[in-house]
């Protein structure tokens, strides 16, 4: 895209050259709580390559938000290491690397359309002219420029969610981390919005990472999907989908042959269903194909007993929820009930505060 900020230029020159966009290493994160600890995430190790979309999905509480806050710098990893185009989250946060769109848009209801847009550009000091041109510009990238002046009340879940994701994209972000962004919306936004977010990677060439629970999407958008384990939070497989580019599919994949073979292969994966064994099923791909992830550090944890092998509920094959085993509440998709920070909510965003 043409009108980056110079603030953004400076950024992208001041990355590590050659670097992945993530790399997890080990990651671990324990939360100490009066009724004992909870181990959220153990031993997740992955890589995300710039311009690659990846999707995170696994059942409810196995620790997707807190990776993706891990990443975004709203919390910290209490064991492994962590990296964000070469250096650490802290750092990627403070340049900005990275927009974050979370499950409810979190408009500002005071601010127009653009106004929320111009945001974190206000925040970082971008004159009101470059503002204005950069949030016009989104808006008109995610259809939305008729809507420049209206209030976030006026405008349709769907609606608001694009402004979300044209905040989110404002300073150029080499990654953006969207936790279900699209959960709260009707079928037909959903396939819409999941076209549109391919275009506008298309033209940012942003690296995602993706949450979600359902597995079409996950699919549709992803180069690779990450499938988790529940409790601890483990990475249990990681399918290459195979589908060529995620970021140039167009809408008729939905329809074809190779998107449904794809949606298998997630479908199965989560349910911990052996690659044999789907081969046995009539699964004519290449034995290997899409098992193997080829990225750089990425730990399958394939000797790992995968829960959902012991019995243990897990995400319906289109993304319906589980209850939770131990009938505990599950957790808020933008995980809620770390106290004070809404990730989704302008207050939040990368650099924005702290
Ligand atoms: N701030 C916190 N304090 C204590 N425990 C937490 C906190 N945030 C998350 N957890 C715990 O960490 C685990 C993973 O939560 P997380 O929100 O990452 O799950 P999730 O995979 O995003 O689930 P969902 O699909 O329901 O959104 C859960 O057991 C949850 O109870
Ligand atoms: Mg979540």
């Amino acid at each position: 895209m043409s009108t980056a900020t110079p603030a953004a230029g400076h950024r992208h020159a001041a990355k590590v050259a050659g670097a992945v966009a993530v790399r997890a290493e080990q990651v671990g994160k324990v939360f100490a709580g009066r009724g004992g600890d909870v181990v959220a995430l153990q031993d997740v190790s992955m890589s995300v390559a710039p311009g690659e979309f990846v999707s995170l999905i696994g059942p409810s509480g196995c620790g997707k938000s807190t990776l993706l806050r891990l990443v975004a710098d709203l919390d910290a990893p209490t064991s492994g290491s962590l990296e964000v185009f070469g250096r650490t989250a802290d750092a990627a946060r403070r340049a900005q690397d990275y927009g974050i769109a979370f499950q409810s848009a979190g408009l500002l209801p005071w601010r127009t359309v653009r106004g929320n847009v111009e945001l974190p550009l206000e925040l970082h000091g971008a004159n009101r002219r470059l503002r204005r041109a950069r949030a016009d510009e989104l808006l008109a990238l995610v259809g939305l420029a008729d809507f420049v002046q209206s209030y976030p009340h006026q405008l349709s879940g769907g609606m608001q969610q694009r402004v979300a994701i044209a905040r989110a994209l404002a300073e150029s972000p080499s990654l953006l981390l969207m936790d279900e962004p699209f959960g709260a919306l009707d079928e037909m936004t959903r396939e819409h919005m999941q076209t549109e977010l391919l275009r506008i990677c298309a033209e940012t060439r942003a690296a995602v990472i993706f949450v979600t629970h359902s597995v079409p999407e996950a699919a549709y958008l992803s180069d690779r999907v990450v499938v988790m384990s529940p409790r601890p939070g483990r990475v249990q497989e990681i399918v290459d989908v195979g589908l060529g580019e995620a970021f140039r599919r167009e809408a008729a994949l939905r329809e074809d042959e190779a998107f449904f073979r794809a949606v298998t292969r997630v479908r199965e994966a989560l349910h911990g269903v052996e690659p044999a064994s789907r081969a046995a099923a009539g699964d004519t791909e290449e034995p290997t194909a899409g098992w193997h992830d080829d990225g750089p550090a990425v730990d399958l944890n394939a000797d790992e007993p995968a829960a959902q092998r012991n019995g243990e509920p897990t995400v319906g094959p289109n993304g319906e929820r589980p209850v939770e085993p131990n009938g505990e509440p599950p957790v808020g998709p933008n995980g809620e009930r770390t106290a004070g920070r809404s990730p989704g909510t302008p207050a939040a965003a990368p650099g924005a505060e702290r």
